[in-house]
């Protein structure tokens, strides 16, 4: 039988450059494997804990839907699907909830570092964590042992969400019997560093992203915010400059060389702002294109995540079925 891999893509923004190239591509390349079978999923239930409107998460889920497929996620090859529609998955987070000790939880990096905040302002331990927050764990447990995942590709900061899940199937299979599959997470070896507009890492948290979809003129804003030395023409730059850094993501060896040296060479910022600009664009402009193609055509994308949720709730009830015989709620037990 063929390896099972399930990732969740959780929507809560507009993905950037940083997002494409650490999640999304290596993402997208292991799913073209076909010595897999592929499940990969928008986590719009994860998303709650911090998309709190209505408009927000159709917004963003339409947005995730839509730049997966642009970015070459392939429905034919891979089950895709949205969490909110596998009620499977919601009946599992509870039983899991029974296995999972809360210790194990209150040691879950996202919980403890909001607690440590709290303890650092002297506010209470708990201030502003919902259970949703606390629960994070369990549920993402839910959605990959309810499919019998071999393998988990995700980025470093969510290892540890993947160990939780493998504790709580050992305990469930302790209690009850060889029901789950203990999954393994697979990281995707760390792109060279995705530096943001002002030289730190590209991240949300500090407001130095490049949208990966924006229309040109926002790209070819943001590639004039980036930020750069006083240097003028003439005078030899930085090879580890922001500019050089994020050139060498969109193109090939040779163009990398050659622009470096050039760099060295005296390239005034300008310019060299124009070329990034360029080949950025000349990158981006097809997905951007498909992208579009998915927004105004939103019904074919509906209809692939339908097709998907039938895929997923068939083989998730099958599973289902196995664990409620097995804790005794099931069909032939109660
Ligand atoms: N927590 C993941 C993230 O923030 C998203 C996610 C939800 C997920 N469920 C999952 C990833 C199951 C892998 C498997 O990125």
């Amino acid at each position: 039988m063929k390896q099972r891999i399930l990732t969740g893509i959780k929507p809560t923004g507009y993905p950037h450059i940083g997002n494409y190239f650490g999640a999304i591509k290596p993402a997208i390349e292991f799913s073209k494997n076909l010595d897999y079978d592929s499940f990969y999923f928008i986590a719009d239930y994860h998303a709650l804990t911090t998309v709190t409107t209505k408009d927000l998460l159709q917004e963003y889920t339409k947005n995730v839907a839509c730049t997966w497929l642009a970015c070459g996620l392939d429905p034919k090859n891979v089950v895709f699907y949205k969490q909110s529609d596998i009620p499977e998955v919601f009946e599992l987070n509870w039983i899991l909830n029974n296995v999972a000790p809360k210790g194990l939880l209150n040691r879950a990096h996202a919980y403890k570092a909001r607690v440590e905040a709290n303890e650092k302002l002297n506010v209470e331990a708990d201030d502003g964590v919902n259970m949703g927050l606390f629960n994070y764990p369990i549920l993402m447990s839910a959605d990959i042992l309810l499919f019998g995942t071999d393998i988990v590709p995700v980025g470093l900061d969510q290892k540890q969400h993947v160990e939780i899940a493998r504790d709580i199937a050992r305990s469930f299979n302790n209690r009850y019997g060889q029901i789950f599959v203990e999954p393994k997470e697979f990281i995707p070896q760390e792109v060279a560093t995705l530096v943001g507009l002002d030289g730190r890492k590209m991240s949300k948290s500090y407001g130095n992203t490049i949208q990966l979809f924006s229309t040109e003129k926002a790209l070819q804003k943001s590639v004039n915010q980036i930020v750069t030395d006083c240097r003028l023409p003439g005078e030899a730059k930085d090879k580890d400059c922001t500019i050089n850094l994020l050139y060498k993501l969109f193109v090939d060896k040779n163009k990398a060389t050659a622009f470096e040296q050039s760099l060295i060479e005296g390239l005034g910022w300008g310019e060299a702002k124009k070329q990034l600009f360029t080949v950025m664009n000349e990158y981006i402009a097809p997905m951007r294109e498909k992208y579009n193609y998915y927004f105004s055509h939103y019904d074919e994308v509906k209809d692939i995540l339908n097709d998907g949720q039938q895929k997923a709730r068939k083989v998730a009830h099958e599973y289902l079925e196995k664990v409620r015989e097995s804790i005794g709620s099931g069909k032939l037990n109660y």
